[in-house]
């Protein structure tokens, strides 16, 4: 367990695991879901256990405020004005996006939440990052200049310390997956072995389920597959990409090798140690996807649970597809981590697409 960082415990954990029991008859597999969406604050996510920690940094460093970046329709910048609020520190997004023309989904409850966003329009030849860096400062100066001490979390929470967030998450689900006897079932149907199509495996030696989890900034895949390769823990990990990659497994090695040092980890683990797939982002982050929306459909009639379209539908239609493809095998046990993102499905762009297809559904009497 890494240590010399704490954190304020303001989640009531462990959150649930549970078996999709219509799902597994339906498709004649073993899926269970591990609920982070329904995590305490600002409507559930994953980024509220990265957030334990930074809200203790945060307060040791006496932030009157914390400011975060991402897109317009951030989970992350959300979920930090939920803790925020509750914590009675202001807060703030920036964001290099355009006004998506209404106040909607997540912008609603930033709102709701008093945090204030400042979005920036990029021209043409313009370089992102350097105009969110200059955003960033200038919005900093602003509040300094109103006497507020700022504290600053990167995007998506995926730095170092984030990472610890799902260091934790590993071990309580380790502690469930051992309650439930669903540690050590590592065999497919007929003794075969499910993790053979995919070498690649964060942890090896693993029996034990498949944990699949989706990646975006990265920060919730390192923070598990840390602690399932350094406290060789009774499952294997796969990851999800759901925006464009130039090589995943190189980014995640260089994360991991940063979170390596700085908690002085012993695992030393290169690109081909993490199962880790870019074969199911559909070249676009947060692009309205009829597989992903399909996928979304089949979750909420079959088992009445809310998946979003930009990360966990992207994911979970990755696992219908690998189950297909006989990437992952019918028997194998899959625990799905369900990181939240709700608000995703009423942003416009696919609020229109999914309006189109759910038409038939209403009556006019
Ligand atoms: C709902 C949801 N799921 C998954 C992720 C991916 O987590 P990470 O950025 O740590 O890879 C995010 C990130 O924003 C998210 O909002």
């Amino acid at each position: 367990m890494p240590s010399g960082r704490d954190k304020i415990r303001f989640l009531h954990t462990p959150t649930p695991l549970h078996r999709l029991d219509r799902i597994s008859a339906d498709l004649g597999v073993e899926v269970y879901m591990k609920r982070d969406d329904l995590t305490d604050f600002g409507t559930g996510g994953n980024k509220l256990r990265k957030l334990e920690y930074f809200l203790k940094d945060a307060l040791d460093q006496n932030a009157t405020m914390i400011l975060t970046v991402g897109g317009a329709q951030t989970n992350h910048g959300r979920l930090t004005a939920a803790v925020c609020a509750k914590y009675g520190l202001k807060s703030a997004i920036v964001a290099v996006d355009p006004y998506p023309g209404e106040i909607s989904a997540n912008l609603l409850l930033d709102g709701i939440m008093d945090c204030h966003v400042y979005l920036v329009q990029k021209l043409d030849g313009q370089d992102e990052g350097q105009l969110l860096q200059e955003a960033v400062d200038r919005v900093t100066k602003e509040w300094e200049d109103r006497g507020e001490r700022v504290y600053y979390i990167p995007m998506g929470g995926s730095n170092e310390l984030g990472a610890l967030g799902y260091y934790d998450c590993a071990l309580e689900l380790a502690e469930q997956v051992r309650e439930m006897g669903l540690a050590g079932d590592a065999t497919g149907p007929n003794g075969t072995d499910p993790g053979a199509a995919s070498p690649n495996r964060t942890n090896p030696g693993a029996a034990g389920p498949r944990v699949l989890i989706t990646v975006g900034s990265m920060g919730t895949y390192i923070g598990l597959a840390a602690a399932f390769a350094n406290e060789e823990l009774p499952m294997r990990l796969t990851g999800i990409g759901v925006l464009p990659y130039r090589d995943i497994r190189r980014s995640v090695a260089k994360y991991y090798a940063r979170v390596q040092a700085a908690y002085g980890l012993k695992k030393d683990l290169g690109p081909e140690d993490f199962d880790v797939t870019s074969d199911y982002d559909y070249g676009a982050y947060n692009n309205p996807v009829k597989d992903v929306r399909e996928a979304i459909y089949y979750m909420g009639r079959m088992e009445g649970i809310i998946l979003d379209p930009c990360y966990t539908g992207k994911t979970f239609n990755a696992y219908l597809r690998m189950l297909r493809e006989g990437k992952i095998a019918q028997g194998e046990t899959v625990i799905m981590l369900h990181t939240g993102g709700l608000p995703g499905i009423y942003t416009a762009h696919h609020r229109v697409e999914m309006e189109k297809e759910l038409m038939e559904h209403i009556h006019i009497l």
